[in-house]
């Protein structure tokens, strides 16, 4: 297959998965495919961000308090911005649009209060996913080091999906970063940017069924003779 065709696979088939098979990833897969996410460039080769796997007591642990937390409001201020304040509405539409085609999968109407809680209290358990990662990034790196590990992230991604494996990442983490740090004995000094939820997509889940837009090329490129 040329080299452009199987990009365009583990692209094209590469979504954000949220209902898994209860089938186990090997660690030794999972520590091979954080190393080939590692080969992503950085600037200065810094290589920013971390990959930590979240197991047994600690997950149940973890889960439970950001659910806790959630359901209580106990809002905490995040490590980092993401989304611009205000929003554009060009933005805001894109971002209607993918919640619109979640729920729509789920058969969750846009009264239905508590079926979108239902859906979002499952970032909280990592979607149940066989796999939780918990990303981090020490050293206070700016800007350029949450670009850096974006190209790490998606990188994980693509090789996961290489190995016939979905993802999802889970920013809704990143709103209590203070708790993550307190559960997982983290130090002060990292920087909670989100999870990641990883296994074997089940396939009869509706949730699965959802698929996003994007935007014409023309939107994102432009020639300036
Ligand atoms: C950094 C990041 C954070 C995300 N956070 C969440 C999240 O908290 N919950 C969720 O269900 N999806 C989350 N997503 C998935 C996005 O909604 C998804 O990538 C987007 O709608 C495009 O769909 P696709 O990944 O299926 O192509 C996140 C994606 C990224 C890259």
């Amino acid at each position: 297959m040329p080299n452009s065709d199987l990009y365009d696979k583990l692209s094209v088939e590469r979504r954000s998965t949220r209902a898994y098979l209860p089938t186990p990833v090997d660690e030794p897969l999972l520590r091979q495919l954080v190393q080939q996410a590692r080969r992503a460039p950085s600037g200065a080769n810094l290589q920013p961000g971390c990959f930590i796997q979240i197991t047994g007591q600690s997950r149940q642990t973890l889960s439970m308090e950001l659910l806790k937390a959630w359901q209580a409001q106990a809002n905490e201020p995040e490590d980092y911005d993401y989304f611009p304040q205000p929003m554009p509405m060009a933005l805001r539409r894109r971002q209607v649009a993918s919640a619109q085609a979640l729920y729509g999968a789920l058969g969750i109407t846009r009264e239905d209060r508590q079926g979108r809680d239902r859906q979002f209290a499952r970032n909280f358990s990592f979607f149940d996913a066989p796999v939780a990662l918990i990303v981090t990034m020490e050293h206070d790196f700016g800007a350029g080091g949450y670009m850096d590990l974006g190209m790490t992230l998606y990188g994980l991604m693509l090789a996961a999906q290489a190995q016939g494996l979905a993802t999802c990442a889970i920013g809704a983490m990143a709103s209590y970063p203070k708790l993550i740090r307190r559960c997982l004995d983290l130090s002060e000094g990292s920087r909670v940017v989100c999870g990641i939820a990883m296994g074997y997509a089940d396939p009869q889940a509706p949730v699965n069924h959802m698929r996003t837009a994007r935007g014409p090329v023309e939107e994102y490129f432009r020639v300036i003779a």
